[in-house]
């Protein structure tokens, strides 16, 4: 039997997967590293904690394999978007990676406007100036640490890094370069004009790749410490929605992704670069070779449910903390959380707003606090939903994976809430998985990406909406909606009071 590795570089830990011919999962590594918030609206990791973290994963993996590593024949890599990664000429790391959900860059996007033009941005990038963006933390670090800015010879994104770190070669592929906000997203080449008209030097861009692209195989200095094969080899990898998508089989026309992580998003197969959704959604190109997704963005999704867990119940699992809300009534007895923990994307771009609980009663007890959390993340991917299907998309069946998919309760929610037909695949690992099938396409076990997701994936459940709870849910969604328009205001009197 033959094998290949998934890397997903996420935001709270390393996955590693071992999965075999037959697509399925051998063995699972999980690694974690710290996130770095030094104020309200930073968010930083180290670089080579992901590259330890991602060393000591693969030689646990190889420990534990008890086959022939000559028979792991290829690794690649998904990883969190838009973080900035800063090189010198040692090629070693000028800073921290400043990440996706770093929110510091509001003044950098205005620039990014002033200068270049919405209009144009739209056209070259297909995707508005946000805050999370790399672009924008560029010009940040060129603003507010000239003296690192001088020093810098490349910038990479995070899996880019860890990648480069165990192959010595520099690369990037175009799934993730889409989301860097300098990708001429339809020519597949990087934009001279956003460089040049925003002074950014040109060079600092590495040479781009397909996803499926082999890249080089492991230094001898890491196959030796992680016990890998000096012969692996080593391919690109994508962006994590866009290995999500590939790892959920959303390859074609039609086909429609939730995807609930750290962040949580919506995401549509695109066959093309030309669709105008006038930068309400992310655009970006996927990680099969010349397709695009369409993409809205919740900030705190499991973030959200996270951060629950670790304010108000340190030691408890997850699972003892999801007991007992498939008992509380859709709406949470009249309760609603707003996901906006560190502002957020889609469908409004607002790094300012924050989260709210609202309609706290004195019956309320913590399993209320629950069931409106899982909710209120819910309603806002609803709200993706909602501009796809405003759009004219047709949606009437959603694959979900992630955190949101290892729920029953959380699972007949989103059916629920997002009116469609919810389907659970057998393995609800996305980015990981969709990881190992460029390796396993890109090593040549399959003719295309679709053969490798007919072999490898399978349909585990599905959930129907359930008609009393849709009725229920298209209320309190029109409340839910509401919310942002009225905390919005006091949320920007509050902002002096953030550290
Ligand atoms: C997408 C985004 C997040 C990160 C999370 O634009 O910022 O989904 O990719 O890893």
């Amino acid at each position: 039997m033959k094998y290949v590795i998934g890397v997903d570089l996420g935001t709270s830990a390393v996955k590693i997967l071992l999965v075999n011919q037959k697509g399925e999962v051998v063995q699972e590594i999980s690694r974690t590293y710290p996130l770095l918030q030094e104020k309200a609206g930073y968010s930083e990791q180290n670089p080579n904690d992901w590259v330890e973290q991602c060393v000591l994963g693969l030689r646990e993996l190889v420990e534990k394999f008890d086959g022939d590593v000559e028979d792991i024949e290829g690794i690649s890599f998904s990883g969190q978007m838009h973080g900035l990664v800063l090189l010198d000429e040692d090629l070693e790391p000028i800073r921290n990676a400043i990440l996706w959900n770093d929110t510091r860059t509001t003044e950098q996007c205005r620039r990014i406007y002033d200068v270049v033009g919405e209009e144009r941005l739209l056209e070259i990038t297909k995707n508005p100036a946000l805050e999370g963006f790399t672009l924008p933390k560029l010009l940040w670090v060129k603003e507010h640490e000239p003296g690192a800015y001088a020093k810098a010879k490349r910038f990479l994104l995070p899996k880019d890094y860890v990648r480069f770190a165990l192959t010595g070669k520099l690369h990037m592929d175009y799934s993730d370069a889409a989301g860097t906000l300098l990708l001429h997203v339809s020519k597949k080449e990087w934009s001279k004009e956003i460089c040049s008209r925003l002074d950014i030097r040109e060079e600092l861009c590495p040479p781009l790749v397909d996803s499926h692209e082999e890249v080089g195989t492991l230094t001898p200095e890491m196959a030796s410490e992680t016990g890998l094969s000096p012969r692996l080899r080593v391919f690109a990898g994508g962006a994590d929605n866009a290995c999500g998508a590939i790892g959920s089989g959303i390859l074609s026309k039609g086909k429609t992704l939730c995807s609930i992580g750290t962040s949580g998003v919506v995401l549509s197969y695109e066959e093309d670069s030309d669709k105008d959704f006038q930068g309400k959604v992310h655009y970006f190109n996927h990680g099969k070779e010349d397709a695009y997704y369409t993409m809205g963005v919740t900030l705190a999704a499991g973030y959200s449910l996270s951060w629950f867990k670790e304010v108000f119940a340190g030691d408890e699992s997850f699972e003892q903390l999801l007991a007992g809300v498939d008992t509380v009534t859709p709406g949470a007895n009249g309760l609603i959380f707003t996901p906006y923990l560190v502002g957020e994307r889609t469908p409004h771009a607002d790094a300012m707003i924050r989260a709210s609980f609202i309609g706290m009663d004195s019956a309320h007890e913590r399993k209320h606090f629950v069931r409106a959390v899982l909710e209120g993340i819910t309603f806002s991917l609803q709200e993706s939903i909602e501009l796809f299907r405003n759009s004219g998309k047709e949606i009437n069946s959603i694959i979900s994976i992630g955190g949101g998919a290892k729920s029953d309760a959380w699972l007949q929610m989103q059916a629920d809430i997002f009116q469609a037909e919810v389907v659970k695949l057998s393995s609800e690992q996305g980015p990981g998985m969709g990881a190992a099938m460029l390796a396993a396409y890109g090593s040549g076990w399959f003719d295309t990406l679709e053969d490798c997701a007919h072999a490898f994936l399978q349909t585990a459940d599905t959930y129907q909406p359930n008609p009393e709870n849709v009725l229920i849910y298209r209320e309190l969604f029109k409340v839910y909606k509401e919310v942002y328009n009225q905390t919005k205001s006091l949320n920007d009197q509050l902002a002096p009071f953030r550290n």
